[in-house]
């Protein structure tokens, strides 16, 4: 297992995947993940998830965000504003839980891509009723994490995101 802040530095977004099953464990672990996240209050997070792995569904989930076609799973993360305390910061909320799913597939030696749907209504509406949400009032397709082993060319490397210009010491 690589080292936290390894983990961190080398996170890339995955887009290619190679033809290879994930297994289930290793899915419930990045669900798990998603749910240690912080949340705008806890016991009161947002957060639901649809895992699929259906071929066909993975097809119709890229008529809408192509690169979900081609992956072997595909999570998609749901805002449920009936389970908010918080009922206005629900996209921090699933941002806070994607961004822990991505960094435990690294963990885990996949690869993940944050395949974004919100605050795109039109998109939230498509992908909702391909998943089994009619009605978007207060299920949100949030976004959708892809996750796979990586193709040849896409592995995770570090690149350096590293500019020292955007911080501000005691005043901006
Ligand atoms: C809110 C959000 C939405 C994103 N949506 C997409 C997307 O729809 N398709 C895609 O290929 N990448 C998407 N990304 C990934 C970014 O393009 C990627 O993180 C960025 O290019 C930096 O590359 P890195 O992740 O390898 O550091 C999204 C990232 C975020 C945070």
């Amino acid at each position: 297992m690589a080292e936290f802040d390894e983990i961190i530095n080398i996170r890339r977004s995955i887009r290619e995947y190679a033809k290879k099953d994930v297994n289930d464990e290793d899915i419930l672990k990045i669900l798990k993940a998603g749910m240690q996240a912080p949340g705008s209050r806890l016991g009161a997070e947002p957060w639901e998830f649809v895992v699929v792995k259906d071929r066909d569904t993975l097809v119709r989930l890229g008529e809408i965000k192509p690169r979900v076609t081609n992956a072997p799973v595909a999570i998609v993360l749901v805002a449920n504003i009936e389970r908010a305390f918080y009922k206005t910061v629900w996209q921090q909320d699933m941002g806070a839980a994607c961004e822990n799913m991505l960094l435990e597939a690294v963990n885990l030696g996949l690869g993940a891509l944050w395949n974004g749907v919100a605050p795109d209504e039109e998109r939230m509406t498509a992908i909702g009723e391909i998943i089994g949400i009619d009605d978007i009032t207060n299920l949100k397709p949030y976004s959708i994490v892809t996750v796979g082993y990586p193709a040849e060319g896409w592995e995770n490397k570090f690149m350096d995101k590293f500019d020292e210009s955007r911080i501000h010491y005691e005043k901006y």
